[in-house]
């Protein structure tokens, strides 16, 4: 749909004209977000302030126009690519952090507030929302919040959701609700907070967190653990949990992405099957006794070479070479990119072992390179497909081994997004995990959005497969 000049005039009025676009430009690279999906949208906007976004969806709903909320355009599964065009709500012009409030244990942040800023305020006051996901630099909290997206500290720490105590939301109609509250506790009817969490901008427009705080522990310490065999990797993160003992962070990576780290940034790690690195925090005396425990379980699951550090520098090159895996990923092979498929699913800790072995048989029956990595400790595993993405033959192998991968995981009695969210890439696969719940899903969703304007066509409203409106030149072969 093009918008007659009016309406955009009506639009422009509201966000003030360098706040508003329908350039070609514009519209093409708001298509975008990190994922493998690109949908031109039909005019972009950048509001300021929660009575702004407010006019704006009265506008969408009285016009039919669907509204696509966006933060840092980190999102690897197309939740935030604008599949039936409109209107592009870029919310990181909200990007206030209204309160810092210690002793209550909670902060107030506008949504587009990036994750690493509202660290650097929280950091003078010993405090920290602690979820860490990779994309830290640039992602939001409002985002954060659609997508319940979390990282590596999640397995000690949690996830998003485990930090909203309450939201702003602007809902379908324009009407804006607060829901949850500023207490710790809270058992005033339906935790509405909670819904949110994960609805990926299908629900209403979240335009400001209030969000819990930890206080951050004074001392970390790291192991990191080389093995000849995947699997004794997998071993020592369930081992090391049963003792039992919850680290801060576990961190595994195959020998594809090992070697992937070591030649884009010279990162230096044993070129080993895989490695594990695993960071302890808390007092500084618990630190070294749970070290020498991280230690000594390594070594008994088969660690080949096991190395210890409490060096700031050391630990932050190496969590710096695991943060690289995604990008350095596609410099492995020369026309090959990795591509976010299949790509975020957590298991029970126990199945992590069975897990890794099924990924690497699948890529291998497949003829597709996986790269496998990702939190471990807390279930959740990434795997990267290196496809050419010019070749209609790559994306279609790459495709099985997706619904391979995905049938794995929920044979193993997993789910196929542990933090990134479903959007357009894992749609299809979340109905089939979830037979008798995505109906539910839908229900809420017709009754919060009668007209079908928030973020039309994802999660459960998706229809076909996902090699679909690809970023990449051979969109049209694959959009058959
Ligand atoms: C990471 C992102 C992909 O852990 O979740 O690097
Ligand atoms: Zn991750």
């Amino acid at each position: 749909m093009t918008l007659d000049e009016v309406l955009v005039k009506e639009i422009s009025s509201i966000v003030g004209e360098g706040n508003c676009s329908t350039r070609i430009a514009d519209l093409y690279t708001y298509g975008f977000d990190s994922s493998i999906h690109h949908h031109t949208p039909d005019i972009v906007v950048r509001p300021r302030t929660a009575a702004e976004i407010s006019e704006l969806v009265k506008l969408a709903s009285r016009e039919g126009i669907a509204v696509v909320p966006r933060g840092g355009g980190t999102g690897l599964c197309g939740a935030a690519v604008p599949i039936n065009g409109g209107m592009v709500m870029d919310l990181t012009r909200m990007n206030t952090i209204k309160e810092v409030r210690v002793n209550d244990l909670y902060c107030v942040a506008e949504a587009g507030v990036v994750y690493d800023r509202l660290n650097e305020a929280l950091a003078p006051h010993k405090f920290f929302f602690p979820p860490t996901p990779g994309s830290g630099e640039a992602c939001t909290i409002g985002g954060m919040v659609a997508t319940n997206a979390s990282g590596m500290r999640a397995v000690k720490y949690g996830a998003t959701r485990d930090y909203v105590l309450g939201l702003e939301v602007v809902l379908a109609d324009g009407s804006m609700i607060h829901v949850g509250t500023n207490t710790i506790k809270n058992s005033s009817g339906y935790q509405l907070e909670r819904l949110f969490v994960g609805s990926e901008g299908t629900l209403g427009i979240i335009t400001e967190v209030i969000l819990k705080i930890s206080p951050k522990a004074k001392k970390a310490a790291m192991v990191l653990a080389a093995f000849d065999r995947l699997e004794d990797a997998g071993k020592c993160v369930s081992n090391v949990i049963s003792v039992p003992l919850v680290p801060s962070a576990t961190e595994l990576m195959d020998d594809i992405c090992i070697r992937a780290v070591n030649k884009a940034v010279g990162a230096g790690l044993p070129d080993v099957q895989a490695i594990c690195m695993i960071e302890v925090d808390g007092e500084p005396e618990i630190v070294a006794k749970e070290l020498k425990v991280v230690e000594e379980v390594a070594r008994r699951s088969g660690a080949s070479s096991v190395q210890v550090s409490d060096d700031r520098k050391q630990m932050a090159r190496w969590t710096s070479a695991r943060k690289s895996v995604m990008s350095a990923l596609s410099r492995l092979g020369d026309q090959l990119v990795s591509v976010s498929l299949a790509d975020d699913m957590a298991v029970p800790i126990s199945r992590i072992p069975e897990a890794v072995v099924a990924f690497h048989r699948i890529a291998e029956e497949n003829q597709v390179i996986v790269g496998t990595y990702g939190h471990a400790a807390d279930g959740n595993l990434h795997t990267k497909m290196l496809l050419d993405p010019c070749s209609e033959d790559s994306w279609k192998r790459g495709e099985k081994a997706v619904g391979q991968i995905f049938d794995a995981v929920i044979s193993l009695g997993g789910t196929v997004t542990g933090e990134h969210g479903v959007g357009i890439s894992k749609a299809p696969y979340m109905m089939r995990e979830r037979p008798d719940a995505w109906q539910t899903m839908l229900t809420i969703k017709m009754a919060m959005d009668p007209k079908g304007i928030l973020n039309p066509g994802k999660l459960m409203q998706w229809k076909g497969g996902i090699i679909r409106d690809l970023r990449y030149p051979c969109r049209d072969l694959c959009s058959k």
